[in-house]
């Protein structure tokens, strides 16, 4: 829903305002308007993290998606009857987003996660419809072809994909109603599960690119961590010591689903999209449910050890000592904003000490938002942006081992260290150095 500014000039104006603040709010996830109740959908779903271009006309696609064997472009889904969606029935539409399968009966790529979409309910449908015909406003503008040469091209073989690994509707929507502790956290499972498509990043998936789990009812795989997206890789979301969200409360996940920040950390990379396109616009209500929903799914790696605040790197620092491997880098480069002690300034720069990301199995973010840098933009409710500079320019591949080994090692993290091949080998697929959402030379 659209926030009008009010400019009361008159008592009688201010009187009209403390009156409508004490009308019941209508969310527009409970509203009757099928347009506003669409709009949250569609919100709840991120349809715009792939499908609106930045600086582009919302929805009109052409986004590129690299496959192995080429690109494949996400579509024009406003309502232009010839290159977008317009002349498709209500039917249609439910059955590319739920089930991957094209007006013309070919199948869609599953980097379209109708997997997950599955899960939408028939009236969360048919308000998705409503808004996508009348809430968006119609583009005249061709989605790309896909660049994948023939034979590869041919989409039969997503057809099998799909009879293999994606689920059929009617089973999706039965998992869905198995049963909960509360309403609230059957709420959450469906946005978490459903259009949320979190297990699209955060669940691991097999040969065939399948997700190993689509839901919390298929094991403790789903969620357990996924391979790294562009570079970055998303963590464990169950309540893994270390590694996941286990030192996480329910309202550390709801600050860092609406604002990308929180005491723990600070959002990245390819999270940064989903909670700019898709969880700040949430209800605090929707937002806690599906926190609680996340604190119900137990850890992947039961037998890690718990992480404890070890304050010897710190004390070492602090007394001028900088032996350790990589620590006068951390010194001279990043405590300034990250401190000595590891803790950071949260929620403006982001702890080091105990954070999953920097505990990863995987070094892969490390070196990238080193290398790279990295931006958080403003959101709704925490307008302010920040900024991790680029070192890539700076260090050295050694020195970029270095650095990150010693985060890995100080503080209690004991996490194993990286070398200077692996940070060389990383590099290779390095994003651009941002600066505000913006490419900048690094320096
Ligand atoms: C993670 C990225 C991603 C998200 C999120 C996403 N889509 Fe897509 N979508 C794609 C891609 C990529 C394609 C094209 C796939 C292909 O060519 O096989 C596509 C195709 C489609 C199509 C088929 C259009 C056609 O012309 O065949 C529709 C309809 C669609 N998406 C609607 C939606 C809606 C509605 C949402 C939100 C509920 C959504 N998408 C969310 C990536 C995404
Ligand atoms: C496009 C891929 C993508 C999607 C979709 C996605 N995430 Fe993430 N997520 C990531 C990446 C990459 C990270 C690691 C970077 C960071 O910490 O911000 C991450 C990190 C997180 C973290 C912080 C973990 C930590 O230890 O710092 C939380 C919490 C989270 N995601 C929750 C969710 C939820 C809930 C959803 C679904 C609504 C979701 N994510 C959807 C990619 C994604
Ligand atoms: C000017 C302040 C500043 C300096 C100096 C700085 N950082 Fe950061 N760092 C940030 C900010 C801000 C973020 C969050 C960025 C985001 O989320 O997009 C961040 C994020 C990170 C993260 C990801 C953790 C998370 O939860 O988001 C790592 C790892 C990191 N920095 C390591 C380093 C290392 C290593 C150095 C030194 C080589 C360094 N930083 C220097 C400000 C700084």
């Amino acid at each position: 829903m659209k926030h009008r500014a009010f400019r009361p000039a008159t008592i009688l104006g201010t009187a009209a305002l403390l009156l409508l603040a004490h009308l019941p709010q209508a969310h527009a996830e409970g509203s009757d308007n099928p347009v506003a109740r669409g709009h949250y959908v569609a919100d709840a779903s991120d349809c715009s993290a792939c499908h609106t271009v930045k600086g582009g006309p919302p929805f009109a696609g052409g986004m590129a998606f690299k496959l192995p064997m080429g690109s494949i472009y996400s579509s024009n889904i406003t309502p232009d009857p010839t290159h977008g969606i317009g002349a498709w029935s209500e039917a249609e539409f439910a059955r590319a987003v739920r089930e991957g399968v094209r007006r013309d009966g070919t199948s869609l790529y599953p980097a379209m996660p109708f997997p997950s979409y599955a899960r939408i309910s028939d009236s969360d449908m048919h308000a998705l419809y409503v808004y996508f015909m009348k809430g968006v406003q119609p583009v005249a503008r061709a989605t790309p072809a896909a660049d994948i040469p023939w034979p590869l091209s041919m989409r039969w073989p997503m057809s099998v994909w799909k009879t293999v690994f994606a689920p059929a509707v009617q089973s999706a929507q039965q998992d869905v109603n198995r049963p909960f502790p509360d309403p609230a956290i059957a709420r959450g499972a469906y946005l978490v599960e459903g259009p949320g498509h979190c297990g699209a990043c955060h669940s691991p998936r097999g040969l065939a690119l399948q997700e190993k789990a689509l839901s919390g009812s298929a094991g403790t795989l789903f969620l357990s961590g996924g391979a790294p997206i562009d570079g970055f890789v998303p963590t464990s979301l169950r309540q893994d010591r270390r590694t996941g969200l286990a030192s996480w409360s329910e309202d550390d996940i709801v600050a860092f689903l609406s604002t990308g920040r929180n005491r723990k950390g600070e959002s990245f990379g390819g999270m940064t999209n989903a909670i700019v396109h898709g969880t700040q616009h949430l209800t605090p209500e929707d937002l806690h449910a599906m926190a609680r929903y996340l604190l119900t799914l137990g850890p992947s790696h039961p037998a890690a050890p718990a992480w404890h605040y070890d304050p010897a790197a710190a004390a070492e620092l602090q007394r001028g000592d900088a032996t350790a491997r990589g620590a006068r880098l951390y010194v001279d480069h990043c405590a300034a904003c990250h401190r000595t002690d590891g803790k950071g300034y949260a929620p403006v720069f982001p702890p080091l000490a105990g954070n999953p990301v920097i505990m990863s199995d995987q070094p892969d973010s490390l070196v990238h938002v080193v290398q790279s840098g990295a931006a958080l933009p403003g959101t709704a409710r925490a307008p302010s942006a920040f900024v991790m500079p680029a070192y890539g320019r700076m260090l050295s591949p050694q020195q970029i081992a270095d650095v990150v080994t010693f985060i890995r090692a100080a503080w209690g993290n004991n996490a194993p260290p990286v070398d200077a091949a692996t940070v060389a080998e990383l590099q290779k697929s390095a994003p651009p150095p941002v600066l505000d959402g913006k490419p900048v030379p690094l320096n």
